[in-house]
């Protein structure tokens, strides 16, 4: 058995569709070993949906920072939105013309019949959605993936609805392999959803559970982010769970999630919360990643001595920090230097 793993890195690393840019992202390193040539000549405008937003205001104040951050508060135009999108929708046509080259391979090497293919990604893309490009969200456009499987054993045409995540991808592999798969995993074989035996509702439930889980802690978010994904629901929550309000979107009603129903429909938010509770002590680990960025950081700025100014100034920063450095470098100290009494006792 063979395992072949093909990866298109620059519709992620290199060339997310920001705004302004038409073509690389601005200020992304030159990649000589990637060939990326997206044209959106032939993506089709007239079928280009223009993303409704919350004004500004009406924000959640988490997305209103991964928007600013992102440098998206300012005014767009809808020709600014839709070149965005089109530029991301070519980028997706170029990424199924590869795969389809892969397929084309397979088949000639006569390799097709016996082979599984897998076809996901590790994010998606907001393409202006909630005013935002790239990643780093809650939202669908930025946590709702593709997986396409096909392959012997593999139902053609089927579309599965329940709610899957990347973490089921492993055991799904050595489900394929044959090999036994460990009790204790996070994640559940794909497997069965694509077999006649599993089609019962009931079986399905005894297999794996109603909801996925995500989780993130890094840039353009300024808290620790949990999503408890149901078929109908998503409920977001930040931090320790109480100092920033959560998020509750019903899918089924507002698949755009434009709506936090969080306090219309609060016994929903509050089961929601014990479930994400019981599967995590979401405060805790947010406790935990706030800690660990504190001594990273410390640890960083000791290496660079009386360097950290200068270095700290010139970093990647939001133009903003340009105009007021001195400040933003002291709004660092205090945080560097405040203890975080609330989140400790966790
Ligand atoms: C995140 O940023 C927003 C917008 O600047 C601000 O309103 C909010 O208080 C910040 N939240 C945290 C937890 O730092
Ligand atoms: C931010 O967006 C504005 C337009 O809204 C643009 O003029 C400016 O160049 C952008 N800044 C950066 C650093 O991309
Ligand atoms: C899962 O089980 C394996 C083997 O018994 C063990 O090594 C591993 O630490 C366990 N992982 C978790 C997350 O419990
Ligand atoms: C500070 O910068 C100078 C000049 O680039 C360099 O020689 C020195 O090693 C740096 N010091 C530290 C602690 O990084
Ligand atoms: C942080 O604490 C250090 C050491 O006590 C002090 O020198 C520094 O001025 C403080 N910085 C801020 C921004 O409060």
């Amino acid at each position: 058995m063979l395992l072949l793993w093909v990866s298109v890195v620059a519709a992620s690393a290199l060339a997310a569709p920001a705004p302004g840019a038409r073509g690389w992202r601005r200020g992304a390193p030159a990649a000589p070993n990637v060939v990326l040539v997206v044209s959106d000549a032939f993506v089709s405008y007239d079928a280009i949906t223009i993303p409704n937003w919350s004004p500004l205001s009406e924000m959640h104040p988490i997305d209103y920072y991964s928007s600013y951050t992102k440098n998206c508060t300012g005014k767009f135009t809808e020709k600014e939105v839709q070149d965005i999108r089109a530029f991301y929708y070519a980028m997706c046509a170029e990424t199924d013309a590869m795969l389809g080259e892969i397929i084309s391979a397979l088949h000639q090497l006569d390799l097709l019949q016996e082979t599984v293919v897998i076809y996901t990604s590790d994010h998606g893309e907001l393409a202006m959605e909630h005013r935002q490009f790239y990643k780093m969200s809650m939202y669908e456009a930025s946590a709702h993936v593709p997986l396409l499987i096909m392959g012997p054993g593999i139902e053609a045409n089927l579309q599965v609805s329940n709610v899957v995540s990347l973490v089921d991808i492993y055991p799904t592999m050595l489900d394929i392999a044959g090999i036994p798969v460990p009790q204790n995993l996070s994640g559940y074989s794909l497997l069965p959803l694509s077999s006649e035996t599993f089609k019962n509702e009931q079986k399905l439930q005894d297999l794996r559970p109603p909801w996925i889980l995500s989780e993130f802690h890094g840039c353009n978010a300024n808290a620790s982010t949990y999503m408890l994904r149901t078929k109908q629901w998503k409920y977001i929550a930040y931090s320790d769970g109480a100092s920033v309000s959560p998020q509750l979107f019903d899918l089924s009603s507002d698949p755009d999630e434009l709506t936090n129903i969080a306090l219309k429909f609060p016994e929903i938010t509050y089961s929601l919360d014990q479930k994400l509770r019981s599967i995590i002590n979401y405060p805790q680990v947010s406790a935990s990643v706030h800690q660990y960025n504190k001594e990273q950081f410390t640890k960083w700025k000791e290496s660079l001595g009386q360097n950290y100014s200068n270095v700290i100034a010139n970093l990647r920063w939001h133009q903003d920090w340009l105009k007021e450095p001195r400040k933003y470098e002291s709004a660092i100290g205090e945080w560097l230097n405040h203890t975080d009494t609330k989140l400790l006792k966790q």
